[in-house]
């Protein structure tokens, strides 16, 4: 009976490997929700390694797949396609200030002189994305028609004319490592 149990319960593992021939990616858009109409639904963008929200066809909205991080209860965010060197979004900035940023290799990267950067430290509740900690997320008006957005601890010095915002996690299908 012991035997019989041992095999039936290794034959189950086995074709539970064989339906998951490889590794699915859960990919998400990050949406910035707002009540105000300028920013609401927008979807963040890339432009020069700094996440914004740009205006223009030449920008498409970043795809990211998480991974589990060494800080427990949060997870990293790895940009999609997944390419030779890895890519991961990270908090960069000083003063409580912080800018969401595409960094390049960031298990390997040194960071900056007099500059934080936490890319192993969000957390995602209620498919709402916030950094480990108090704060929230801003907008504020930048040149050609565009927002930047940026994670602040309430401790930063900030214009007049920024605005509170909520990122969320949105599904945007599987994706896999090969992929191109
Ligand atoms: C994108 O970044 C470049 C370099 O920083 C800048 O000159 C350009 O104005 C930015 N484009 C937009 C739409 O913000």
């Amino acid at each position: 009976m012991k035997w019989l149990t041992a095999v039936l319960s290794l034959g189950f593992i086995a074709s539970n490997i064989q339906a998951a021939p490889t590794e699915g990616l859960d990919l998400f858009k990050l949406k910035v929700v707002s009540s105000a109409n300028d920013v609401d639904g927008q979807y963040l963008s890339s432009n020069a390694s700094t996440l914004g929200l740009y205006d223009g066809d030449d920008f498409s909205p970043v795809r990211v797949y998480a991974t589990s991080s060494k800080k427990a209860g949060c997870i990293q965010l790895h940009t999609y396609p997944v390419g030779i060197v890895d890519h991961a979004i990270a908090l960069v900035g000083s003063g409580g200030l912080m800018t969401l940023t595409d960094m390049v290799n960031p298990s390997g990267a040194k960071p900056a002189d007099g500059l934080v950067t936490e890319w192993d430290s969000f957390r995602v509740s209620d498919t709402k994305l916030t950094n480990d900690g108090k704060g929230t997320w801003v907008a504020f008006p930048a040149a050609k028609n565009s927002w930047s957005v940026k994670w602040t601890d309430g401790s930063a010095f900030m214009t007049t004319d920024y605005m509170p915002v909520e990122i969320v996690m949105e599904p945007a299908g599987e994706g896999r490592y090969n992929e191109k």
